[in-house]
């Protein structure tokens, strides 16, 4: 594993108990995902494979709405797993596994679905054209993942101190990077949380596990960083532009 993704693993392995305990936007995003996903399958999934489970925010949503389904969960941090064992027991089955490479599978499944786990990987399209040959021929892909915008208010405050900023690139949902294999359509929803300040945000993605930096990026000095809570004192919007995908194998791939 490159080293970047073996610290992304970490950071969520190490905070997979208190995951929960701040995951308000997660768990929201997870639900809408599900209602989408049920709003637009034609007949309900026999094989589900889910990509960065976590805790299981979205499995149970998928276990309650396709009880007969069986559910495959996977994540890259093996605490991720058992907080969703933990919710879930034999509702599912489980699998450690880096989600853009999802090697050993048999394939041939109804719906791939991926709530808020897309945004950490580091070749989205590849990633996505690997998943889509999974797909049963009729199969879905269905996904949220993060989009431009999201934590302006944070990227905007490094920019106005001249520091680097160790957010992710986030794509935009009019050029969403589809691989030609597996095209499909993207709508956008803004969720906006509320801080008591900037530290509080800062510490609210730590307690996630989603403090690692993007690809390349080092952590800033602590005095570099103090620069950026002093500047975020007081009231703190962090916007999250969530983007949900879907695509469907009807056509030959
Ligand atoms: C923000 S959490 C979202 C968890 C859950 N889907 C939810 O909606 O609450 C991101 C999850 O993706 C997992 N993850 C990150 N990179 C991954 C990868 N390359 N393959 C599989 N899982 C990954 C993390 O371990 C973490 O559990």
């Amino acid at each position: 594993m490159i080293p970047e993704k073996s610290r992304i693993a970490a950071a969520f392995e190490r905070q997979a108990a208190a995951y929960d305990s701040v995951a308000a936007i997660q768990r929201q995003a997870a639900r809408h995902l599900a209602r989408r996903i049920v709003a637009r399958l034609p007949a309900p999934p026999r094989r589900i494979l889910e990509i960065g489970c976590g805790t299981g925010l979205l499995s149970a949503e998928l276990a309650a709405a396709y009880p007969q389904a069986t559910l495959l969960l996977t994540d890259i941090s093996p605490a991720m797993l058992d907080q969703a064992r933990a919710r879930l027991g034999e509702k599912a089955e489980y699998r450690l596994m880096d989600g853009e490479h999802p090697e050993g599978l048999t394939g041939g499944f109804d719906l791939i679905a991926s709530s808020l786990a897309m945004q950490w990987f580091s070749d989205l399209p590849g990633a996505l054209a690997r998943l889509g040959r999974l797909l049963a021929p009729g199969g879905w892909l269905c996904f949220a993942t993060l989009g431009a915008g999201s934590f302006a208010e944070w990227r905007a405050a490094h920019e106005a101190l001249g520091l680097p900023c160790g957010l992710h690139d986030y794509p935009r949902a009019e050029a969403f990077p589809w691989p030609p294999e597996i095209p499909g359509r993207i709508e956008a929803e803004t969720l906006v949380e509320h801080h008591a300040s900037g530290r509080a945000f800062a510490r609210a993605l730590k307690t996630l596990g989603a403090g690692a930096p993007a690809f390349g990026h080092r952590p800033l000095p602590a005095g570099a960083f103090r620069r950026v809570l002093a500047a975020l004192e007081g009231e703190f919007h962090a916007t999250y532009h969530v983007l949900y995908g879907e695509s469907c194998r009807c056509g030959p791939m």
